[in-house]
């Protein structure tokens, strides 16, 4: 039984993707909490009503982002995780954070990476004019917004889009993709070569979509 840990921020659309299709599919894996660094993220709402233990960390009572990291460490390792799972969790990370779950720490970015990395993706890719976006679900490093790629969604751009109306067609997405690449590691599907995500047996690690 895989046992992950989910960290949030705030809506947590991308947890409850996850919770639900591992309750729906009978994932062999447990959801062994999540956690949040902000009190009011509303993502707790839906975990505490799914039956799911939950734990606030709130970045501000620490006095730098060493000893909050330290602090979620221990944190995340009272409930033992085989995979701890970033879900629109807003904190850069230190090198020792990383470096501790090494190859058992997931991410999703709202870009098709390594284009946009940072924040206000979408905003980003409408400026750059681009034809597609989309979203990328990676193992994380030390450096922000890159690593090993699990699978990415490619979404088009449309004439009109706003901002919001970008990221509502990725975020759809991003509901398809990270439980996807969630199940494969508890499948023990993943491995990686070089800096290079192997999926075996082989799967399409790049789904596109032409969703309006
Ligand atoms: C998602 O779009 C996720 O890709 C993004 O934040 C949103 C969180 O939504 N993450 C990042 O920008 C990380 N760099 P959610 O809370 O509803 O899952």
């Amino acid at each position: 039984m895989t046992s992950i840990v989910i960290l949030i921020s705030g809506r947590g659309s991308n947890m409850e993707a996850i919770v639900k299709t591992a309750q729906k599919d009978a994932w062999p894996a447990k959801i062994a909490a999540v956690i949040s660094n902000r009190p009011d993220a509303s993502g707790l709402d839906f975990a505490r009503s799914h039956g799911i233990p939950t734990a606030v960390l709130d970045h501000k009572k620490f006095k730098d982002r060493a000893e909050f990291d330290h602090q979620l460490v221990q944190l995340i390792d009272s409930y033992t995780p085989d995979l701890v799972v970033l879900a629109g969790f807003m904190r850069i990370l230190t090198g020792d954070f990383v470096s501790h779950y090494e190859g058992k720490l997931l991410n999703i970015h709202p870009s098709l990476l390594p284009l946009f990395p940072g924040l206000h993706t979408h905003e980003q890719a409408l400026a750059a004019g681009v034809s597609e976006h989309g979203a990328t679900v990676h193992f994380v490093t030390e450096a922000l917004d890159h690593g090993p790629m699990v699978i990415q969604a490619s979404v088009p751009v449309l004439p009109g889009d706003d901002a919001d109306t970008l990221a509502k067609r990725v975020l759809k997405q991003e509901h398809i993709i990270y439980p996807r690449a969630v199940r494969w590691f508890i499948d023990n599907r993943i491995s990686i070569d070089q800096g290079r995500v192997l999926v075996s047996p082989p799967e399409s690690q790049l789904l596109v979509s032409q969703d309006k």
